[in-house]
C-alpha cells in the first residue's frame, strides 16, 4: 500500500519535457512542432542552426542525436520527477497531451520505454538476442522515440560514448541487449504500440478512425491509440498521407482545419506590392486547344506589372502561335521572354527558368506546362495566399481519374493509388494535401530555388524529368501540396493529337470532349432546351437551332477543301457498296476524311436531343443506346465548376 501511495504521489508530480533534434526548420519540423503545440507540450529543440553532424540518414548514422540529448539531459540528471520524451522531428507527430503520455508511460512500470518496429536494423544478426514477444508484437528497438525519467535516461545515454557518425539505433540496441543494464535501469520495449507507433512494416496494422468527429490513429492489431507516430525509414510517404488527417487536420464534419493557417492576405496589399511572379510556360509537346491555353494565361487575374512571362517551346508546332501571342501581349508584362529550344534541351530549359526567376528576384515561380488549362483566373492569387513552398492546383482530365498528382507511390517509385485518391479527385474531400508527386502546374517560392538544400532538380538518375522533380523534393524534405479547395482547371489529353491532319482539334471530340465543346458547340446551345423559348421556324416544320460555332463550320469546310476530292455528281459512286447513288450531289463523305465516327457522335450527342424535342415521337437513334448509358455515367462525374459540361442533362436522353 505504501509503495502504491508513493507511486501515485510520484505520478502526480511528474512533468513531461519533449526533446527533439532539428538542424533546420524544414516542413517536417514545422509539422512536428505544430503537433506538439496543439497538445500543449513543453518542447526543446536541439541542434538547430548548427551543421548536422550525424551523417547521411539514408544509411547508418545519427549518433550526433544521442550526444545532443545527453548534453541536454545533463541539467536534469538527478531529476526523478521529470519524464523526458526523446523523439525524431522530421517524420514524427504527437497525438496526445502530457497527461495521456505520462499515464501511458507509467502504466509500463518502467524507468525507460523505447519504441519498436518489425525489422532488426541496422544489424540483423542481433535479432536472436532480443526477447521473444507474443501476439505478433513488434520485437525490435527503434531509436526514433523513447521516454524515461530524466535521471535514468541520463544514466542510460552516458553508459557508453558514441561518435557523432556512429549509428544511434545500433548503439541503443547494444545497450538494450545488455541484460544487466536492461534490468538495472528497468528498460522496457513498447512492443504493442501503446505509446509509440513506428509506421514502417506496420502499415497494415494502423487505420485512421473517426472518434468524436475527428480522426485518431488506431493500431487495429493491438487495439491501441499510440501517442507518438513516426514515419521511420521507408514509410515516410504513407506517414505523410496520414498527417493530412492527424492531428486534427481534416475531418468529414469540418473539412480542412488548417488550410487557412499562415495564409498570406493579398487583399491587404497595394497592387504594386504584390509578390513578383515569374510565369514559366513550357510547351513540350503538340497539344490541342493551344490557343485557348494561351488565352487563359492572358486571363490570369494578377497585376501584369508584377508578372514576368517566359514561354519556352520544345516543339516546332506551336512556335508561331507563341511568337504571335508574345508580340500581341508581351508588353503588358513587367518582362516577357520567348525561348525556342529543342526537345533535347528539355531539362536544361526547365532549370533555366529557376535561374531566370532568381535573377529577376521573383518571389514565386509559377510553372505551367501547356496541357494544364487554368480555367479559373484566380488560381495564381489563391495559390500564393496558401503560402506553401510548393503547391499545385489540382487539375484533372475531365471525366477521367487522371490528374496532376499521385497520392501514393509504388515500391519502384511509380504511381500507386492512395486510399483517398478518388475522393480527392472527385472533390468528395477538399483541402490541401501533402502528396509524393505533382506535375504539370505548380507554384514554387523563390526562396526554395535560391537554397541548394531545397532547390528541386529535373535530373535524377535515369528518371523522367517529372518524376525526378518530385523525387528531388521528397529527398530534400520539401513537402509538395495539391490544393483542391476550389476548381482551378483541367488537363488536356494530347496522346492522340495528330498534327498531320488539317485542323486536328476537330478530331478530338472523344479525347478532349470538354474543350471540343467549348470551341465548337454554340454558346447558346442549352437555350434550345429552354421550355419558354420557341425555335425559329422559317417555314412550316423547318426549325433553326444554335448548335455549332462559326469556328466549327470554318474548320469543317477547311478540312473538306484541303482534302479536295469531291464526287462527280453522277449516279455512279464507287464509294458506295452498290456503286449507285440515287440522289447525287458533289460531296465528300465523312469517312474519306476520317471523321465518320466523330460525325455520328456529334449527331447523337448534340443533334438528336434537339431533334427529339422538335419532332416529338419521331425517334431515330443513330448510335444505339449503349453509348447513351456511358454518357450518363460521364455526366455524373462532371464537377459543378464546369457548368457547360452539364449541357447534356440526363433528361435529354429520356
Ligand atoms: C531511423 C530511426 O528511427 C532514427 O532514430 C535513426 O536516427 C535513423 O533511422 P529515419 O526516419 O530513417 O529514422 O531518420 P530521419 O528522420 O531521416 O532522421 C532522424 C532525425 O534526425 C530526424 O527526424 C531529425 O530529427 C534529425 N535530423 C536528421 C536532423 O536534425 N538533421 C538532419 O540533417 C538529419
Amino acid at each position: 500500500i505504501a509503495s502504491t501511495e508513493k507511486d501515485e504521489g510520484a505520478k502526480s508530480d511528474l512533468n513531461l519535457l519533449v526533446l527533439t533534434v532539428a538542424s533546420e526548420k524544414n516542413d517536417g519540423y514545422k509539422r512536428f512542432i505544430d503537433s506538439a503545440n496543439l497538445n500543449g507540450l513543453k518542447t526543446k529543440v536541439l541542434g538547430f542552426d548548427k551543421p548536422w553532424q550525424g551523417g547521411n540518414m539514408n544509411s547508418v548514422g545519427g549518433g550526433y542525436k544521442l550526444n545532443l540529448y545527453l548534453e541536454a539531459l545533463e541539467p536534469y540528471k538527478n531529476n526523478d520527477n521529470l519524464a523526458v520524451l526523446l523523439t525524431d522531428a522530421y517524420d514524427v507527430v504527437i497525438l496526445a497531451n502530457s497527461s495521456t503520455i505520462l499515464n501511458k508511460f507509467t502504466e509500463f512500470d518502467a524507468s525507460i520505454v523505447i519504441s519498436t518496429e518489425n525489422s532488426c536494423w541496422p544489424d540483423r544478426k542481433l535479432a536472436d538476442q532480443y526477447p521473444t514477444v507474443d501476439q505478433n508484437g513488434y520485437r525490435f528497438l527503434n531509436s526514433g522515440g523513447l521516454i524515461g525519467y530524466a535521471s535514468q535516461l541520463y544514466k542510460f545515454l552516458s553508459e557508453k560514448p558514441i561518435k557523432n557518425l556512429g549509428d544511434d539505433q545500433l548503439h541503443l540496441t547494444n545497450l538494450y541487449l545488455n541484460t544487466d543494464l536492461r534490468e538495472k535501469l528497468n528498460i522496457k520495449l513498447d512492443n504493442y504500440a501503446k505509446l509509440f507507433q513506428n509506421v514502417y512494416l506496420a502499415e497494415d496494422d494502423i487505420k485512421l478512425k473517426l472518434v468524436n468527429k475527428s480522426y485518431v490513429l488506431e493500431n487495429v492489431n493491438f487495439n491501441t491509440q499510440p501517442a507518438v507516430i513516426h514515419g521511420n525509414g521507408l514509410s515516410k510517404i504513407t506517414f505523410n498521407s496520414y498527417t493530412n488527417y492527424i492531428p486534427n487536420k481534416w475531418s468529414p464534419e469540418s473539412g480542412c482545419n488548417t488550410c487557412y493557417d499562415n495564409n498570406l492576405d493579398l487583399s491587404m496589399l497595394k497592387e504594386e506590392n504584390y509578390p513578383k511572379v515569374l510565369i514559366s510556360i513550357i510547351v513540350d509537346k503538340p497539344t490541342p486547344f493551344f490557343d485557348e491555353f494561351l488565352n487563359k494565361i492572358e486571363d490570369i487575374d494578377y497585376p501584369k506589372s508584377r508578372l514576368c512571362l517566359s514561354i519556352t517551346t520544345l516543339v516546332d508546332y506551336h512556335k508561331e502561335h507563341v511568337d504571335k501571342f508574345i508580340s500581341r501581349i508581351g508588353d503588358q508584362y513587367n518582362a516577357s521572354f520567348v525561348f525556342h529550344k529543342t526537345a533535347e534541351e528539355s531539362i536544361h530549359a526547365r532549370h533555366f527558368s529557376f535561374s531566370l526567376c532568381t535573377s529577376k528576384l521573383c518571389d514565386f515561380l509559377f510553372y505551367i506546362e501547356n496541357e494544364a488549362h487554368l480555367d479559373n483566373p484566380q488560381t495564381l492569387k489563391t495559390l500564393i495566399q496558401r503560402n506553401k513552398k510548393i503547391i499545385a492546383p489540382m487539375l484533372t482530365r475531365p471525366f477521367k481519374a487522371w490528374s496532376n498528382f499521385w497520392g501514393a507511390l509504388s515500391k519502384d517509385g511509380f504511381y500507386a493509388r492512395s486510399l483517398d485518391y478518388m475522393d480527392i479527385v472527385n472533390y468528395n474531400k477538399t483541402g490541401i494535401w501533402n502528396v509524393p508527386y505533382i506535375s504539370s502546374c505548380y507554384l514554387m517560392k523563390g526562396t526554395i530555388l535560391e537554397n541548394k538544400f531545397t532547390r528541386p532538380s529535373y535530373k535524377e538518375d535515369n528518371l523522367d524529368y517529372d518524376m525526378a522533380f518530385s523525387k528531388s523534393l521528397r529527398d530534400k524534405g520539401v513537402f509538395m501540396y495539391i490544393d483542391n479547395q476550389y476548381t482551378y482547371g483541367h488537363l488536356i489529353d494530347s496522346e492522340t493529337f495528330d498534327i498531320t491532319l488539317k485542323n486536328p482539334e476537330v478530331y478530338q471530340l472523344f479525347e478532349n470532349r470538354y474543350d471540343w465543346e467549348q470551341r465548337y458547340i454554340h454558346p447558346e446551345y442549352m437555350e434550345n432546351f429552354n421550355p419558354d423559348k420557341k425555335p425559329a421556324e422559317p417555314c412550316p416544320d423547318v426549325f433553326w437551332f444554335p448548335i455549332v460555332t462559326e469556328q466549327f463550320c470554318r474548320e469543317f469546310i477547311e478540312i473538306m477543301e484541303n482534302f479536295g476530292q469531291w464526287s462527280d455528281g453522277t449516279n455512279n459512286d464507287t464509294r458506295l457498296r452498290t456503286g449507285y447513288e440515287a440522289v447525287p450531289t458533289r460531296d465528300i463523305h465523312m469517312n474519306q476524311v476520317g471523321l465518320e465516327k466523330h460525325w455520328l457522335e456529334f449527331l447523337r450527342s448534340y443533334v438528336l436531343p434537339i431533334q427529339k424535342k422538335a419532332f416529338i415521337g419521331y425517334i431515330h437513334d443513330v448510335c444505339g443506346n449503349e453509348n447513351q448509358t456511358k454518357f450518363k455515367q460521364y455526366n455524373s462525374m462532371i464537377p459543378d465548376w464546369i457548368p457547360d459540361m452539364k449541357l447534356y442533362q440526363q433528361e435529354t436522353f429520356i
